[in-house]
């Protein structure tokens, strides 16, 4: 049997752990060949290929980004885009697709598998962990790691200073690297896309926190949104699955401290850092288990499915549950770290 594999949308550490572990198992265990797929659905689009074999998988556990490349092609929206995937795939005989994403990538998977019959088995990926049916993403864990080291930091040079520091996160849609990376860094103030924030409140906890004698970090994320106003944007254009690029609240918010309170403060924007090199041990194994379950449910035919993370079991779950809505911070968890605010 010959089986395709891509990875799409934004890169996270950890992609080359679960290509390495399909692979692997497909080889030893299952006697299989490999398509490697160039940059996300454009691979299977235009029959753009890598050699996927074991050498080409040796010593890639620790590295970051992806071997295949990624890109955020949509398929979907070119008028023959499922004809042209379904005559490549048949062309070089590839009977499976694992399909390596993110909501967007995803989204095309289950599409193709359950409307077009094209045999897919997803892995859910994204720094974002915003996919639901599974408890985490792999990549997650290596991008809180980032931004919790940052926050540490930026503590520092802001006693030093007595600035405030805003410090943009990723995250998309979801405050999951604002809320775990705000908390572990000691923030004072922790701003998620879920709930709308009061620029008011915001510096009555920078005020406070001057007044205590330190200089207060505030974590925001970049989806999130002031009570009285749209969401800040320097950049309105939109990528293939129509998403704006998010960033901008950061600066403005700065700049709205500054003005209210009078006190100095500066930005940092982590952006595409906190996607980069080589990913946390907690990636590597969660990584490479999906990659495991994922070789597994193409030896059982079990298409239209992703593997997921539910405690401590790798399980299978339709792709079309996983994308079909985004999942978010609970109020109530927010409403947790509360405590610690100002
Ligand atoms: O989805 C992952 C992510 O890093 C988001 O957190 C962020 O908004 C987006 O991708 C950035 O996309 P790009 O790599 O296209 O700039």
């Amino acid at each position: 049997m010959r089986v395709g594999v891509l990875t799409g949308g934004g890169d996270c550490p950890g992609l080359n752990a679960v290509i390495r572990a399909v692979v692997r198992k497909g080889v030893q265990e299952y006697g299989y060949d490999f398509v490697g797929y160039r940059d996300g659905w454009r691979g299977p689009l235009e029959d753009a290929t890598v050699r996927l074999d074991i050498p080409a998988v040796r010593g890639i556990l620790p590295r970051g980004g992806t071997i295949l490349g990624s890109s955020r092609t949509n398929p979907l929206q070119q008028a023959d885009g499922i004809r042209r995937i379904r005559e490549n795939l048949a062309a070089r005989e590839v009977e499976a697709l694992i399909v390596i994403g993110g909501e967007d990538t995803l989204g095309v998977a289950a599409t193709l598998s359950d409307e077009h019959g094209v045999p897919c088995v997803g892995v859910p990926k994204t720094i974002d962990n915003d996919l639901s049916a599974t408890d985490y993403t792999f990549g997650f864990d290596t991008a809180v790691g980032i931004a919790t080291e940052a926050i540490d930091r930026l503590h520092t040079t802001a006693e030093s200073h007595m600035r405030v520091l805003v410090v943009e996160v990723m995250g998309r849609h979801a405050g999951w690297i604002a809320l775990h990376s705000g908390l572990a860094g000691g923030a004072n103030v922790i701003l998620i896309p879920e709930q709308r924030f009061d620029t008011e409140q915001v510096c009555a906890w920078v005020t406070s926190r001057f007044k205590a004698s330190y200089a207060p970090i505030v974590v925001v994320a970049e989806g999130a949104m002031p009570q009285d106003g749209d969401m800040v944007l320097k950049d309105q254009s939109l990528d293939s699955f129509g998403h704006v690029r998010l960033s901008g609240v950061g600066e403005w918010l700065a700049k709205e401290i500054e003005k209210r309170t009078g006190k100095e403060a500066r930005t940092t924007v982590l952006g595409h850092v906190q996607r980069g090199g080589t990913p946390s041990a907690f990636d590597r194994w969660l990584a490479t288990r999906f990659g495991l379950h994922a070789i597994e449910a193409v030896r059982d035919g079990d298409f239209g499915r992703m593997v997921a993370l539910r405690g401590t079991d790798i399980v299978r779950v339709p792709i079309a549950e996983a994308t079909a809505r985004l999942k978010t911070v609970d109020p109530k968890l927010y409403e947790e770290v509360g405590v610690f605010f100002g």
